[in-house]
């Protein structure tokens, strides 16, 4: 599932952010890529691990955990740590697949579903879209700044390399709790009916509790906590 949910940051958020940004230190993105990886990713990223670059990575973490729509569509059981990533003029990280499997020995988590948060408006930057190969279509995304896109970790995928300006964009992973894509976007139709009919039902309506019942129950089934 590709899915793109906007203004997950609001005015306020995403102008600290930036501000933010300005006074952390920057390192060579190469650095946490993985195998050939690792020559397409031209790029630098923020210091996150400590200071004010701590205190950032912690807001926007409680910010994506606490978003009702990232917890419906993507079931998350847990985050990798996020990275911010600073892309310029002949930067960009050419098409590559994510590892599958993530982080440092006793918080590995294996990567389900990735996504970006765009940290820059559109016209800030030519160049620099997300670009996705899906079954059936190439997406090219480039949405509004505070906007995040949820796309499938299994893909072919690449940040466009960036002709002019700066593109500032936080990046990360999703191990869900349901591991099979299709479960969870049947588990999210789910959820997003029972969003449509809770402002037309009462909320014992046998119809809600049924729905309840039922997603309830395909959680029992496909759930790994
Ligand atoms: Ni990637």
């Amino acid at each position: 599932m590709l899915l793109t949910l906007a203004e997950v940051l609001d005015s306020q958020t995403l102008t600290d952010t930036r501000n933010s940004l300005k006074t952390l230190t920057w390192r060579d993105g190469g650095t946490t890529a993985g195998g050939r990886a690792k020559k397409a990713k031209k790029n630098e990223q923020a210091d996150l691990r400590s200071g004010k670059g701590a205190k950032l990575h912690d807001a926007l973490m409680a910010i994506l955990k606490a978003h009702p729509v990232v917890q419906a569509a993507a079931r998350p059981k847990r985050f990798s740590r996020l990275l911010i990533s600073k892309t310029e003029t002949a930067g960009g990280y050419g098409f590559h697949t994510d590892n599958a499997i993530m982080g440092p020995a006793g918080s590995r988590l294996r990567s389900d579903i990735s996504f970006t948060l765009f940290l820059s408006q559109p016209d800030e930057y030519e160049g620099g879209e997300l670009t996705i190969d899906l079954p059936g279509a190439v997406q090219s995304l480039k949405p509004a700044a505070g906007d995040m896109v949820l796309y499938p970790s299994s893909s072919i995928h690449q940040v466009a390399p960036v002709t002019s300006g700066t593109r500032l964009a936080c990046v990360g992973w999703i191990e869900s709790m349901v591991r099979d894509p299709s479960q969870r976007e049947l588990l999210f139709d789910l959820e997003n009916l029972r969003a449509e009919l809770v402002g037309k039902l009462p909320g014992q309506s046998a119809e809600l509790l049924t729905l309840d019942k039922s997603i309830s129950n395909l959680l029992r089934m496909w759930a790994e906590v």
